[in-house]
């Protein structure tokens, strides 16, 4: 989704921006540009598709300049062009303006300043706040003008601005869409990123802006205000992430490294968190909610994606073990559908890797205004979700930069399998089932380990069914979710169309679909619902269509009944999506691969999809 960098100190700022712009691409975009500024002129270059485009033109036409800001833009209003992407400017050329969000009253704003006798160029609704700015600029200073701007955007805004009048400085103000403010290791350059990840070349200090603050980047520092104009203050905080976890590291995808990172992300999730003894999780991040979550009645979990197919898969260890109702919801949905909430008995959980998602942290505010007990699972430190949740489980699968969830959706189950052992020993779950699920939880990383040395294997299948126009995956109770997972990994980077059904629907519809041409993967690893999946998959096979089974390791006897395998190790069943998935997922890499696309970056999609 779109990014932002802007830089103020003694470097070049074009060369600054345009590596922070790389360091975002991994976000989705189609279009980037970039603007510095001198007390004479901006200096602008723009252009559709991708960042290296940007640096050709800057090597050719160099920009010059010591204070800028640049944007990768992921396009909502208007398709992606030249003209459409950021940085914006006001009639006279002398504002620029770069933007993540939406500005829902947009259509308004522009009829007004076209009235006013502006003269708009693109068909964004970021070019508004460029001709509001002059508007209102002309008897005011930047930041007054920024001031009577605000009030009157409706919508989401992370902004970032610079002004020929005071050449100096760089103007940002958010609401809704995430900016941190970076300080030079000398504190004698500043930054501003929508993404931490933009700046760690330069700087390990950042401070996050909160909604509904402005801040102002000058040569002497950074200062920060409420709308109601007074200061505020801000602490300084480390970025967590390093610069090697940002490279692929030897790998050719990010995605391939991310799948390889699985067993160290499912050990760095449970490191330190289990007690093998009395068979406990310890989670300290809930530890002030403790007496809160005693009393839950009901839980409600929401993320989108793949995060919400993790929360499903949790609901259904959180209902086993803990013997608490789940309701699990898709963010996009719950937020719209007047939820039904107690605030005394009941607790929402908000899943989220990025931290970042509108439709999850909208979701979450929702909840908020219920006045329910909030707790994310999240991944990103310091990101909105994680800070405006009341408690919460950090994930800790380090920063996941392909756009497919991998290793953030196997870290997000591990931590649902601990929030299980953590909730259900406070009711009624036995010292023996705990120690239990954590001795399995301890051997998971080996055995993810076993799955991934199959990758050759895994990558001979992907290229005999590559060329199917579509594809299928069913698997149940544990698996449905996985099932669902799989499809969704599939269709999101290899655009082969997938669906996932939970095994027993295929009679109540997909079955129609069914033919010699429709491979179907099917989870059926030795569980509880095993006999289950069998019996649907023999109702595929009367269909002649091909089957390939993920299975548990050494079940020959299912041979007999399938086209091709993919074993995995056996284990506990809630614990079977963490290893079941990881097949699926190299599956899906592959078949990408094969149909010739890129796997990190699919086409239309962003890593973190911060507009709803
Ligand atoms: O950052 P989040 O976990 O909130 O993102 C949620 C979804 O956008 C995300 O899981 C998406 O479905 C993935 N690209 C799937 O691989």
């Amino acid at each position: 989704m779109c990014g932002i960098v802007g830089y103020i100190g003694s470097r070049h700022a074009s060369g600054v921006l345009i590596e922070g712009l790389r360091r975002l691409e991994y976000r989705g975009y189609d279009s980037a540009g970039l603007a510095t500024v001198d007390s004479k002129e901006i200096q602008l270059v723009k252009v559709a598709g991708k960042i290296a485009n940007l640096s050709s033109v800057v090597q050719v036409n160099p920009i010059s300049g010591t204070v800028g800001i640049a944007h990768t833009r992921w396009a909502t209003h208007g398709p992606p062009s030249d003209i459409n992407a950021h940085p914006h400017l006001d009639c006279q050329g002398t504002i620029a303006v770069v933007h993540n969000g939406i500005i829902e009253n947009f259509d308004k704003l522009r009829r007004k300043i076209i009235e006013s006798g502006h003269q708009l160029r693109s068909e964004t609704d970021t070019e508004v706040i460029a001709h509001l700015l002059e508007e209102q600029i002309q008897n005011k200073t930047f930041e007054e003008a920024l001031f009577s701007v605000l009030v009157q955007l409706e919508g989401t805004f992370g902004l970032a601005m610079i002004c020929t009048n005071e050449p100096r400085k760089i103007f940002a103000a958010r609401r809704g869409s995430p900016l941190v403010l970076g300080l030079g290791k000398n504190r004698d350059e500043f930054f501003v990123a929508s993404d931490p990840a933009a700046i760690i070349s330069y700087t390990q200090d950042i401070m996050y802006l909160d909604d509904n603050e402005v801040a102002v980047l000058s040569d002497s520092g950074v200062e920060t205000f409420s709308l109601d104009r007074n200061r505020t203050d801000k602490k300084i905080e480390s970025i967590e992430i390093t610069v090697g976890e940002m490279e692929r590291g030897g790998y050719s995808h990010f995605m391939l490294k991310e799948m390889h990172e699985q067993p160290e992300v499912v050990t760095n999730a449970i490191r330190g968190r289990l007690d093998f003894t009395e068979g406990l999780a310890v989670l300290g991040g809930l530890s002030d909610v403790v007496d809160q979550l005693r009393d839950l009645k009901r839980l409600t979990i929401v993320g989108c994606g793949s995060a919400c197919l993790a929360g499903t898969i949790g609901s259904y260890m959180l209902e086993e073990y803990a013997g608490l109702p789940v309701n699990v919801q898709l963010a996009s949905e719950f937020r719209y559908r007047k939820p039904i909430l107690d605030p005394k008995r009941e607790a929402i959980i908000v899943v989220s890797q990025s931290g970042e998602t509108a439709d999850t942290l909208g979701a979450l505010r929702e909840a908020k205004q219920k006045g329910v007990l909030t707790i994310g699972v999240v991944n990103a430190v310091g990101s909105s979700i994680a800070r405006e949740t009341d408690a919460g489980v950090f994930v800790h699968a380090g920063p996941e930069i392909a756009v497919a969830s991998t290793k953030a959706f196997v870290a997000q189950v591990t931590v649902f399998a601990l929030l299980t052992m953590f909730l259900g020993r406070m009711r009624g779950m036995s010292r023996s089932v705990g120690v239990k699920i954590a001795e399995e939880l301890r051997v998971l990383p080996h055995k993810i380990d076993r799955i991934l040395r199959q990758e050759e294997w895994i990558r001979l299948l992907a290229r005999k069914y590559a060329h199917s126009p579509n594809m299928v995956f069913i698997g149940r109770k544990y698996n449905a979710a996985v099932a669902f997972e799989g499809a969704l990994k599939m269709k999101e980077i290899s655009y082969l169309h997938a669906e996932g059904f939970a095994a027993g629907e295929l009679k109540h519809g997909p079955m129609a679909l069914l033919d010699p041409s429709l491979p179907v993967v099917a989870l059926m690893t030795r569980d509880s619902v095993f006999e289950k999946v069998r019996s649907n998959v023999e109702e595929v096979r009367a269909r002649r269509a091909p089957v390939i089974a993920v299975v548990s390791e050494g079940d020959e006897e299912i041979l007999s009944l399938t086209d091709d395998i993919m074993f995995v190790p056996r284990t506990l069943e809630m614990l079977s999506p963490i290893l079941n998935v990881i097949p699926l997922q190299m599956l899906a890499f592959y078949t990408a691969l094969a149909r010739g696309h890129d796997p990190d970056q699919p086409r239309n999609l962003a890593k973190s999809v911060t507009v709803e």
